[in-house]
């Protein structure tokens, strides 16, 4: 697949987030996207990268203390999983301020803006009346909802799938990766997501995809997997943020006129979700 057919976005440099505007170059590119569920953003100048990456891989050394980090539930906390080749250290937005140095936690705002500008942008081309914006996402699009800032390394000398297809549940995630691996399903296949520098990759999510269906322009949830990999370098390096509604909050679907057509606990949602993955492995 050509890097081409992958649309690029880029970001207005306003400060204030609400104002950020995504664009791009034409509007074909956004209809792409927003069936896809899928494009590149032009990295921010203002996004501390380099700092964030030389964090996450300092933080596999087997000395490093972010390795005590403890886990709180399943998603959150150093975690390394036996039956697949990643390891990561998964945080809330709630605890970057406890566990992530400064400049981290930083950077995870950094990029709160960046998904809150990207969510507002779908929202816009929803027709879903502004007014309803907060409560048709959870709280996120003001600023609230959930946010997840994790680093993840995939160790290729151990023989097993990345990661699985899959669609993310959330609203966005924003992804940093530092070798190739990552696959869309586009048309029913899957295509190589060259690694783009200078860019960062942007999917939707379930989430996403449900609060749009009866809008003006709903939006798709991509099917990805990351494969085994094989490169040069025995770890592959992410970034990746997740933005969510509140975990015990609701979704609801607005039309354009701003009636509700439906709504969901994000708990219901994403059971659903989890027992579709389950019956179709
Ligand atoms: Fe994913």
């Amino acid at each position: 697949m050509r890097n081409s057919q992958i649309p690029v976005a880029t970001l207005s440099d306003d400060s204030a987030s609400t104002k950020r505007q995504l664009s791009f170059i034409n509007p074909e590119d956004l209809d792409r996207a927003w069936d896809l569920g899928f494009f590149y953003l032009e990295t921010p100048d203002e996004l501390d990268l380099e700092s964030a990456r030389q964090f996450g891989r300092e933080l596999i050394a087997t000395d490093s203390p972010y390795r005590q980090v403890p886990q709180y539930g399943e998603l959150e906390g150093f975690i390394a999983l036996e039956n697949n080749q990643q390891t990561k250290l998964a945080l809330r937005r709630e605890r970057w301020g406890q566990h992530y140095p400064a400049h981290i936690a930083a950077f995870g705002r950094q990029l709160d803006a960046i998904g809150i500008a990207i969510i507002r942008a779908v929202l816009r081309q929803s027709g879903i009346p502004k007014a309803l914006w907060d409560c048709a996402s959870g709280g996120y699009a003001l600023g609230g909802g959930e946010a997840f800032l994790n680093f993840v390394h995939y160790d290729t000398r151990t023989p097993d799938w990345g990661l699985r297809p899959h669609t993310d549940y959330g609203f966005v995630t924003i992804l940093d990766a530092s070798a190739p691996g990552l696959q869309i399903e586009i048309s029913g296949e899957f295509a190589d997501v060259p690694v783009l520098r200078g860019h960062l990759i942007i999917n939707f999510g379930e989430a996403l995809n449900f609060i749009t269906a009866h809008s003006d322009r709903a939006v798709s949830a991509v099917t990805h997997r990351v494969m085994s990999q094989q490169s040069s370098d025995p770890v592959r390096h992410g970034i990746v943020y997740f933005a969510n509604p509140d975990l015990d909050g609701m979704l609801w679907q607005f039309d354009a006129s701003g009636e509700e057509q439906g709504n969901s606990s994000v708990d219901d949602l994403f059971a659903q979700l989890e027992s579709r993955l389950t019956k179709t492995q």
